[in-house]
């Protein structure tokens, strides 16, 4: 019985992080992020695999570049180009940033 509920608990745990990547997915899209990041390409802006890369572990600052609240360490040359962008996120609410941080971080 106890194993049922483990199981069950963890079934929903899957279903809930799934929901999250969709959201920030969505996000992703309708934000206009998708113009100048591509998932394995760089394009105008750096690969969201690049990205993943150099914040992985780190979302907690992935999300303060977001706000604009952290130095760019992807490709701090370009900042110019994306910190237009980041008038848009830093309106979005803590639950969509982090939404929006799962999914670029789910691209290793
Ligand atoms: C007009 C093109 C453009 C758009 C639109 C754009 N970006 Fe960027 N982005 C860039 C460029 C260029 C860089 C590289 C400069 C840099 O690293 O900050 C970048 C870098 C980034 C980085 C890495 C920051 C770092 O530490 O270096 C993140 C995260 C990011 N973008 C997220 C987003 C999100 C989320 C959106 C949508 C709200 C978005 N971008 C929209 C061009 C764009």
């Amino acid at each position: 019985m106890k194993k049922l509920i483990v199981s069950a608990v963890m079934g929903v745990a899957v279903v809930a992080t799934g929901a999250l990547a969709a959201d920030g997915a969505a996000l992703f899209k309708s934000k206009g992020c998708a113009a100048c990041h591509q998932a394995t390409v760089d394009t105008v802006g750096p690969s969201l695999k690049k990205i993943a890369a150099a914040y992985a572990g780190k979302e907690a600052d992935l999300i303060k570049f977001l706000k604009g609240e952290h130095k760019a360490i992807v490709d701090p040359a370009k900042f110019a180009i994306m910190q237009p962008q980041l008038n848009t996120t830093k309106a979005l609410s803590d639950a969509e940033l982090k939404a929006l941080a799962d999914f670029i971080l789910s691209h290793k």
